[in-house]
């Protein structure tokens, strides 16, 4: 089952970063780093041709409130998002477990500093033990060593090998990861 998630009144601090809903007023720095090519690709997108194509996902972000904008605290800037996602059924979890699968995004210019993992792992925290979810999946495709080392860094465990159909046309081969609630019976 898809936990329910409403990102609108959240804001998580850790560190360097600020985990907070979308605006408007992002759109600059969305398309920043959503407009060089290479990050998308990783993630099963397209870099983004104009800032009419920002502008579009963007009010879909704040539509649909399950994704995070990371703000970097040292320059204000939106260096990245974070979104919770609907399950991936074929992850073959338990029906009446709720969660939701992590997916996340960092600007080229901020890469191997850790502020992903650092991100990942508060929004664990507050996944777990503030909205009480019983679990949380992430994955990467085969060819994306950089995510998998998130993934390995933040302690999820291997759960599956899985072919993702992406809007890019292409079925990518990769890893699926789960997570359980430490506070919850499975
Ligand atoms: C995956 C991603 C979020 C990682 O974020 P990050 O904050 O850079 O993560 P880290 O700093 O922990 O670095 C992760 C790994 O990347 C590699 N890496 C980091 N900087 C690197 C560099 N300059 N050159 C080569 N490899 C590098 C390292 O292997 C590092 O792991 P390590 O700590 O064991 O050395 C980021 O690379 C990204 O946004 N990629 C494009 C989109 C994407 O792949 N999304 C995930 C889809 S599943």
């Amino acid at each position: 089952m898809n936990a329910p998630i409403d990102v609108t009144d959240i804001r998580i601090e850790t560190d360097r970063l600020i985990l907070r809903a979308w605006k408007e007023t992002d759109l600059h720095d969305f398309y920043e780093y959503a407009s060089i090519e290479g990050v998308g690709e990783k993630a099963g997108w397209n870099h983004h041709q104009s800032p009419e194509e920002s502008e579009r996902i963007l009010s879909s972000f704040i539509r649909h409130k399950k994704t995070f904008a990371l703000e970097l605290k040292e320059n204000g800037k939106v260096i990245g998002s974070l979104g919770l996602e609907p399950r991936d059924e074929d992850a073959g979890l338990k029906e009446h477990l709720q969660g939701r699968e992590v997916g996340y995004v960092l600007s080229k210019d901020y890469w191997g500093r850790g502020l992903m993992p650092e991100a990942v792992q508060a929004v664990i925290r507050y996944c777990f033990d503030v909205l009480n979810f019983d679990y949380l999946t992430c994955g990467h495709f085969d060819h994306n060593d950089r995510s998998r080392r998130v993934v390995e860094k933040c302690g999820f465990t291997y759960l599956k090998d899985v072919v993702t159909p992406t809007v890019r046309g292409i079925d990518e081969p990769g890893k699926m990861y789960v997570m359980y609630n430490p506070h919850k019976e499975k």
